[in-house]
């Protein structure tokens, strides 16, 4: 099988990032990372990246052309797939319909329900039974693109918000690499 090329970005901690990482070892994961994309200097994802010598890009969001930066580092490493794992920047219609090709965002709610942020407390505050995690493709709007897949589980009567946070990152740390799989399994 030869691999596709992906590229992640993320803002911050990157425990996502670190599943990719892992599961992209194995021979039969359909892509390799070869780029990862940071809009903050100090996210922990970073280190990661330089552990596994990854090459990444820390970008200045506040600079008109960044998303251009990022365009041609991307053509550059021929990705083939975005990953946005707790990327914490809209991407615009520019960039998406300029990049053609596959981006896809992993939100820790069941979509469509709880899209944007605080979902944790949202979900809490409503009194949800069941929450999860969804993986999406991206488009022109937040959080709405098609769903590739979910993962749900029961909220107990004792949850926080601390509780649910855990317990929705342990399931997203396989439903992203499961999507991933999935997408590829067809085309
Ligand atoms: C994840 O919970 C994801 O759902 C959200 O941002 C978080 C990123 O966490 N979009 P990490 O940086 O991968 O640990």
């Amino acid at each position: 099988m030869v691999k596709k090329n992906a590229c992640i970005f993320i803002s911050g901690y990157g425990s996502n990032l670190r599943s990719l990482i892992l599961n992209s070892r194995n021979h039969s994961f359909p892509v390799n990372i070869k780029l990862v994309v940071c809009n903050n200097k100090n996210a922990r994802g970073i280190l990661l990246a330089k552990k596994n010598s990854i090459p990444y890009l820390i970008i200045n969001t506040k600079k008109r052309n960044f998303e251009n930066t990022i365009l041609q580092e991307i053509k550059k490493k021929n990705i083939s797939l975005i990953c946005l794992a707790g990327y914490m920047k809209i991407i615009s219609k520019r960039f998406i319909r300029n990049f053609g090709k596959k981006i896809i965002n992993i939100h820790p709610s069941l979509l469509p329900k709880f899209k944007g942020l605080d979902t944790f407390k949202r979900i809490l505050d409503k009194n949800e039974k069941k929450t999860g995690c969804s993986v999406h493709y991206v488009d022109e709007k937040l959080d709405s693109g098609k769903i590739i897949l979910q993962k749900i589980f029961f909220i107990k009567k004792n949850d926080d918000i601390v509780s649910l946070k855990k317990k929705t990152q342990k399931l997203e740390h396989l439903a992203f690499s499961e999507a991933v799989v999935k997408i590829y399994r067809y085309n």
